[in-house]
């Protein structure tokens, strides 16, 4: 028999105190926090929908790893499960440990970047933009047509535009196209995947014109739950074997093993080139860590050996796409406006769409994450005009292409009745939904504003 109820596939061993507060207190507490849920204390939130990232439940397995972890300075056995498990997913021979996925990112692309460079991705997530940029190097977008329509149905909505990629690589020169990055699950495209097909040609692209590829693999997991289900053809392989035929494909992967590798902190690169590799480690040394251990301790890399192999389990994995599924379904039958199909690690709803009235310079996605946060204690994120508007020389707000909440769902934490106290709070939501004025920012740092800025309502 096929039973409807997704369970969680784990029982819990140790629980965490979720601290429940009423609307009047969470009233106050959005108001000291200026309106901003990044600036909330985590104690007065009861379901932190803020990222997926660094947040999973760690196994009874991967805590008895960190107890077995070997913290010698060089050469520790921890050190070689890691690069054993990396190895063997990537296909790459030189791999470095590093804190977490930006680190790994800076060690690259500060080596292949500098000025005159461009980089070409399906999207890239804003630290990979912001490392690619800090070296001088230019970072274009170039997902499918299909990626920016929020209510079309696409199997691979997550896919780069070859076309495109043809067109861009000569308009640029192949000598300066630094690298090709395809992000799987593509995160800042709405967590949605890319296809083997798309894969493939993206390879066989680059290859053509001698341009290195290079996977950002932080959900490459999830990614291949889609492709088992979703592209003819792999429905006989096992998700571990689709990730690695992915990774055969590129010259590197990049990872940030807060996501799919289940921990709370780490990363790595992984390279096939000898030569890239010792340019790469030599930064590894003098800004992470000796290259056994680069920026973690020993228990980390133990974690992330073993978060490697139980990401792949068929019965986590269905329970991880289905009930991120569940919730994004749930919406969109409430009427709700939600990006479809639901991606694998989080649920964005059009916050522009849902507050037609509300003006773009009001911030629509900013209302919405602090009316879930009164409504529910829920926290979420904005990924829209307050993340990546501008201003043009007459103070203007020139607005992001689209005022998103994203709701993203960390790894093994919350059952399915946490995610049913989140659909309650959406009806109430929609309820409420007669909203014709936002919020005004009243201070803003010059640079990623989003983390720090304060807001008033208006
Ligand atoms: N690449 C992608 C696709 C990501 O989603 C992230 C982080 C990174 C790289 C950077 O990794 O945080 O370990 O340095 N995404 C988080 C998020 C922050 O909330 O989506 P990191």
């Amino acid at each position: 028999m096929q039973f409807k109820t997704i369970i969680e596939p784990f029982r819990i061993k140790t629980v965490e105190r979720i601290r429940m507060s009423s609307e009047a207190e969470r009233e106050e507490y959005l108001k000291r926090a200026h309106f901003n849920p990044f600036l909330l204390h985590s104690d007065q939130v009861i379901i932190d929908l803020l990222t997926d990232s660094g947040t999973s439940a760690m196994s009874s397995e991967q805590w008895a790893g960190i107890m077995r972890g070997d913290e010698s300075y060089a050469g520790a056995s921890s050190w070689y499960r890691f690069e054993k498990a990396v190895q063997e997913l990537t296909g790459c021979p030189y791999i470095m440990p590093t804190h977490q996925g930006r680190a790994a990112e800076h060690l690259l692309y500060s080596r292949i970047g500098g000025a005159g460079k461009v980089f070409i991705s399906n999207t890239h997530f804003d630290t990979t933009r912001a490392n690619i940029e800090f070296s001088g190097a230019r970072a274009i977008d170039i997902p499918i047509a299909e990626n920016r329509d929020p209510a079309l149905l696409h199997p691979f909505k997550g896919n780069l535009d070859t076309r495109l990629l043809q067109e861009k690589i000569a308009e640029y020169g192949a000598e300066n196209v630094a690298a090709v990055i395809l992000t799987v699950t593509n995160n800042s495209g709405g967590g949605q995947p890319v296809s083997m097909q798309n894969a493939r040609e993206v390879s066989e692209i680059c290859k053509k014109h001698g341009i290195r590829l290079i996977l950002d693999a932080c959900r490459i997991a999830e990614n291949s739950w889609f492709i088992k289900h979703r592209e003819p053809g792999f429905e006989a392989l096992s998700y571990r074997e689709i990730a690695q035929q992915m990774c055969a494909l590129a010259d590197g992967c990049v990872m940030s093993a807060k996501k799919d590798a289940l921990v709370n902190m780490g990363g790595f690169l992984a390279l096939r080139d000898l030569d890239l590799a010792l340019q790469c480690r030599t930064v590894l040394i003098i800004t992470e860590g000796y290259s056994t251990y680069g920026g973690l301790s020993g228990r980390d890399m133990e974690a992330i050996a073993i978060g490697l192999e139980e990401i792949f389990e068929p019965d986590y994995l269905h329970y991880r796409i289905k009930s991120t599924e569940y919730l994004a379904e749930r919406l969109h039958a409430h009427g709700i406006p939600v990006m479809r199909p639901a991606g694998g690690h989080a649920v964005y709803i059009d916050a522009r769409a849902f507050y037609p009235d509300i003006p773009l310079d009001q911030y629509p996605g900013q209302v919405m994450a602090c009316e879930l946060y009164r409504i529910g204690g829920i926290r979420c994120c904005e990924i829209g005009s307050v993340m990546f508007g501008k201003y043009d020389d007459n103070g203007q707000l020139l607005p992001a292409s689209m005022d998103l909440v994203r709701l993203a769902i960390p790894r093994r934490v919350y059952t399915q009745s946490h995610i049913d106290y989140v659909i309650e709070a959406f009806e109430e939501l929609l309820r409420r939904r007669a909203r014709k004025t936002g919020v005004r920012i009243t201070w803003e740092p010059p640079f990623l504003r989003h983390f720090t800025a304060k807001f008033e309502e208006i």
